[in-house]
């Protein structure tokens, strides 16, 4: 049987990683500056996490949610404390378009309403209406083509206000940092004034934080740098470091009825011991501190570096836009120099290592970048 051939591959097979670093079948050694796309929040194979998935799968791998699942309140315990956010509900599912597409189908069953605001270039993945909401033309399918969304401008808050002024829209979803949009960041007051005309309107406000959570920008949340407080919260990637797994945090005006959302797989025992051990190791590491400080240090470094037109982000989900396709500088770091970064569009290079990437890390990278670049 053929693989459906969806993915342009580089050619190597990673097999083992340790930390922020990443080992392909020669035997090769990478320094991982993509967690796997900003999935390994608390680095490859941490040892508690791995004595914690193992613990849990041989006691129980998986049982529905037609019965009592502990590790299901000690993980939103945990959740609650260490994202600030004790009072919300969590509701558990797999994926981050999984994700979005239950907080975009809350705010309709909440508002009873149909149309949802976007921003320009966002991306929210790519099931029905998470696609919808994404500004790709490209990977919306003619099903998918519902006239649901309008896409507003980023920071553009006088067109979300006329928008919301016709009165039939459910929810505005954003991004706390937009990720394939670019590293695009949405400014406080952008956020704060969202906050106020969703409010004004009664319109739910979905952040999205499935890349810019969990750690990453040196907040738990990017959208807490701003101080507003969403309605429903979305979050995937880093939270169960690898295994398939991604959440809602939904706001207490929001009242749950049987059967209202409902997923087989979301919040499995698996799942949620790994992503328990994931947090765990936040607190017991100070991950957070740690992305808020080598961030720092990261970008003040990456702005002395020539040749860069812009360096911008926050805490490690960092992009660097170049005058020029950025292709060849990509692959050089992977092929010659052995880092993996990741791409937004043609022009600029994403960074999302691990959490716990240290300052010498940095270095090394900025060192391979320079070389490069030389
Ligand atoms: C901001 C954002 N939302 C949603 C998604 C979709 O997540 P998934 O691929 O897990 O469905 C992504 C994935 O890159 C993302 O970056």
């Amino acid at each position: 049987m053929k693989l459906f051939d969806v993915y342009p591959l580089f050619d190597i097979e990673i097999v083992k990683g340790k930390g922020c670093y990443t080992y392909d079948s020669n035997g090769t050694e990478y320094l991982d500056l993509y967690g796997g796309h900003a999935v390994i929040s608390i680095g490859h194979s941490h040892p508690h996490y791995l004595k914690s998935i193992q613990e849990q799968a041989e006691k129980l791998v998986f049982y529905s949610n037609s019965v009592i699942n502990s590790l299901q309140q000690k993980f939103a315990n945990l959740l609650g404390e260490v994202s600030g956010y004790d009072d919300y509900q969590l509701f558990l599912i797999n994926s981050g378009a999984e994700a979005n597409e239950n907080a975009l189908k809350l705010a309709s069953f909440h508002t009873g309403k149909k149309r949802v605001l976007a921003i320009g270039k966002a991306f929210h993945g790519r099931t029905s209406l998470a696609v919808e909401a994404t500004d790709n033309p490209k990977i919306i399918a003619p099903i998918n083509a519902n006239n649901h969304v309008t896409f507003c401008p980023l920071n553009d808050i006088d067109a979300i206000s006329s928008e919301l002024a016709k009165g039939d829209v459910c929810a505005v979803i954003i991004e706390g940092i937009q990720g394939v949009g670019g590293i695009q960041i949405p400014t406080n007051e952008y956020l704060q004034a969202l906050r106020a005309e969703c409010d004004k309107s009664d319109t739910v406000l979905i952040l999205d934080e499935i890349q810019s959570g969990y750690g990453r920008s040196g907040k738990f949340f990017a959208h807490q740098y701003s101080g507003i407080r969403p309605d429903i919260i979305t979050m995937a990637k880093g939270i169960a470091n690898g295994f398939p797994m991604s959440g809602i945090l939904i706001n207490p005006k929001f009242k749950a009825t049987y059967g209202m959302l409902g997923t087989t797989f979301g919040g499995n025992h698996l799942a949620c011991a790994a992503a328990i051990a994931v947090l765990e190791v936040f607190k017991a590491e100070n991950l957070i501190e740690n992305a808020r400080n080598v961030g720092e240090y990261l970008m003040t470094e990456l702005k002395k570096i020539d040749g860069i037109k812009e360096v911008r982000g926050e805490g490690l989900m960092i992009g660097l836009e170049f005058d020029t396709p950025a292709k060849e500088i990509r692959t050089r770091l992977l092929k010659e120099q052995h880092v993996f970064t990741g791409a937004s569009g043609t022009n600029v290079i994403r960074l999302l290592p691990p959490l716990v990437i240290t300052k010498q890390q940095a270095d090394e990278f900025i060192s391979r970048l320079k070389a490069v670049l030389a």
